[in-house]
C-alpha cells in the first residue's frame, strides 16, 4: 500500500476529514472516561522541528505516548541535518528507524522533499506556507460547538499567513464561507486562493476576500485570528505593526458578527495587537477548547497515518 503523507488539507478528501474528527470524537471521550488504548504500541514519531512550539510539540509527544507508542524529539541543531547532512538522507534514515515523520520547518518544499524521499508518513507540524492538523483541529472545535461545519461563516482577521492559507484549504474541503479581512499587501496565497476557490465549488464553500473587516465579519459565526508576525518574522515586526493597525479584534468588531460569535485564535497569541485581552479572554472566547481539541486530533491524525 502506497504510504500517505498529510502536507495540506487538500491531501485529505472530505470523507477522510469526516473519519479523522469522528476518531477524535471517540477518542476524547475515551479519556474523559479515563479508558486509554494503546493501537499504537511500538511504533514511533519522529518529531523534527526548526522552530518554537509548545502545543504542537506536547500534544503530539502526549498524543504518541497515549495510543502506546513514542516520540523522538529532534532538534535540528542536534541531528546532523543542523550540519549538512541532507534532508533526503535525513528522510532515508529515519524511515529505517521509526514509523512517522512530523516536520515544523519554514519552507513547505522542505516538508514536500522529506514526503518524497520518506518511506514513512510524513504529517506538516508547520510551515510558513500551511498548517493543517491545526485547522483540522479548530474545524473540530466549531463542528463539536455548532453541530456541523456546512454553512458556518468564518471570518478571518489579520495576516493572510499559514493560519490564513489553511483555513481557504479548510473551506474549499467542508462547506465553510470564509471571509478573509486583511490588508492588501497581507493577502493570502494567490495560488492557494484559485485552487482551493475552485474545490470549494465542488463542496459548497465559499471564499471571499475583504480589505474592510467589518465588512468580513458582518453576521460571522466565528471570528479568527492569528499574530501579525509569525515565526521567522521578528525583524518585520515594528512594520507589521503599524500596517495592521485597524485590523485588530476588539469588542466594537464582535457587534457586527453574530450574536453568539465564537472568538477563536491558535496562539500563541499577542494581547493588545491582533486581539485584545478582553476578547480573547471573555465570554465569547473558544481558544482553550481550541487547544484542548489539538490533542485528540493530532491523535486521530496519528492512527490515520501510523496505524
Ligand atoms: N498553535 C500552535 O501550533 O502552537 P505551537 O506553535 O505552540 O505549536
Ligand atoms: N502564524 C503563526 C502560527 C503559530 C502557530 C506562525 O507561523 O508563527
Amino acid at each position: 500500500m502506497m504510504k500517505k503523507d498529510l502536507l495540506c488539507i487538500n491531501d485529505l478528501s472530505p470523507s477522510e476529514i469526516e473519519a479523522i474528527f469522528k476518531l477524535a470524537e471517540e477518542l476524547k471521550a475515551k479519556r474523559q472516561a479515563g479508558i486509554y488504548e494503546t493501537p499504537l504500541q511500538g511504533k514511533t514519531l519522529a518529531i523534527i522541528f526548526n522552530k518554537p512550539s509548545t502545543r504542537s510539540r506536547i500534544s503530539f509527544e502526549v498524543g504518541m505516548y497515549q495510543l502506546g507508542g513514542q516520540a523522538i524529539f529532534l532538534n535540528s541543531r542536534d541531528i546532523q541535518l543542523g550540519r549538512g547532512e541532507s534532508l533526503a538522507d535525513t528522510a532515508r534514515v529515519l524511515s529505517r528507524y521509526v514509523e512517522g515523520l512530523l516536520i515544523r520547518t519554514f519552507h513547505q518544499a522542505e516538508v514536500e522533499e522529506l514526503a518524497k524521499e520518506a518511506a514513512i508518513p510524513v504529517i506538516n507540524g508547520l510551515t510558513d506556507l500551511l498548517h493543517p492538523c491545526q485547522i483540522l483541529s479548530d474545524m473540530f472545535t466549531l463542528k463539536e460547538k455548532r453541530g456541523s461545519l456546512a454553512g458556518l461563516k468564518i471570518a478571518y482577521i489579520g495576516d493572510g499567513n499559514n493560519m490564513a492559507n489553511s483555513w481557504m484549504w479548510g473551506a474549499a474541503k467542508t462547506g465553510l464561507e470564509l471571509a478573509l479581512g486583511t490588508p492588501p499587501d497581507y493577502a493570502p496565497d494567490a495560488d492557494i486562493l484559485s485552487a482551493a476557490t475552485h474545490e470549494a465549488e465542488k463542496n459548497g464553500g465559499r471564499i471571499e476576500l475583504f480589505s474592510d473587516i467589518y465588512q468580513a465579519v458582518r453576521d460571522a459565526d466565528a471570528i479568527y485570528t492569528d499574530v501579525w508576525a509569525s515565526m521567522g518574522q521578528e525583524e518585520e515586526t515594528k512594520q507589521r505593526l503599524s500596517d495592521f493597525a485597524g485590523y485588530q479584534v476588539d469588542q466594537q468588531l464582535l457587534r457586527s458578527a453574530a450574536q453568539q460569535v465564537l472568538i477563536m485564535h491558535c496562539l500563541p497569541a499577542h494581547r493588545g495587537e491582533e486581539i485584545t485581552a478582553e476578547v480573547l479572554d471573555g465570554p465569547h472566547s473558544i481558544i482553550f477548547d481550541q487547544v484542548e481539541n489539538r490533542l485528540h486530533i493530532n491523535k486521530a491524525i496519528l492512527m490515520h497515518y501510523l496505524g
